[in-house]
């Protein structure tokens, strides 16, 4: 049985925690989807503030829904539309403090005011997908968020080889 610890101390302190957290969950297991399905769970449940966490993966033409955690989503997601898309376009992670001032921003969920998107780039540079979390907040994501989370979808990387 996993038992979630919570996390305690200032903000990159916790995303240490986290990010030991993540390693051992994904220890000894290659499955992309396994893998997506617990780390889109235990991101969901150990940080404050998110309405949506998990996975959209790349299938050659445009992103598709894979694992996560939040109210349905918007199953394909094309490179040039929304916050995933220019993630996955340009492969730099979008941190969007305001999505209504995002153009093309893809409401999913009503409830959703900021967001961040981290893309999934293998070893050889091919496109995995993005890493997508949203929050109920605007501003919800600092630089110390992104650097975390950027750690985590790293951790997700390297669990696929
Ligand atoms: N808002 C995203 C779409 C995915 S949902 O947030 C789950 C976007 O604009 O790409």
């Amino acid at each position: 049985m996993f038992a979630s610890q919570a996390l305690q101390g200032d903000k990159p302190s916790q995303y240490e925690q986290l990010e030991a957290q993540a390693r051992a969950l994904l220890a000894g297991e290659s499955d992309r989807i396994a893998n997506a399905a617990n780390l889109s769970s235990l991101v969901f449940h150990a940080l404050p503030d998110l309405n949506w966490v998990g996975f959209y993966f790349f299938d050659g033409t445009e992103l598709v829904v894979g694992p996560f955690q939040g109210q349905p989503a918007c199953v394909r997601i094309p490179l040039d539309r929304g916050v995933c898309g220019a993630a996955a376009r340009t492969r730099t992670t979008q941190r969007v403090e305001d999505v209504n001032a995002f153009p093309g921003h893809i409401a999913c969920d009503a409830a959703s005011r900021s967001e961040l998107v981290v893309p999934l780039v293998d070893a050889s540079g091919g496109l995995i997908g993005v890493f997508d979390l949203d929050s109920p907040l605007p501003a919800r994501f600092d630089e110390e968020d992104q650097a975390g989370l950027e750690c985590i979808a790293a951790t997700f990387i390297e669990s696929l080889r």
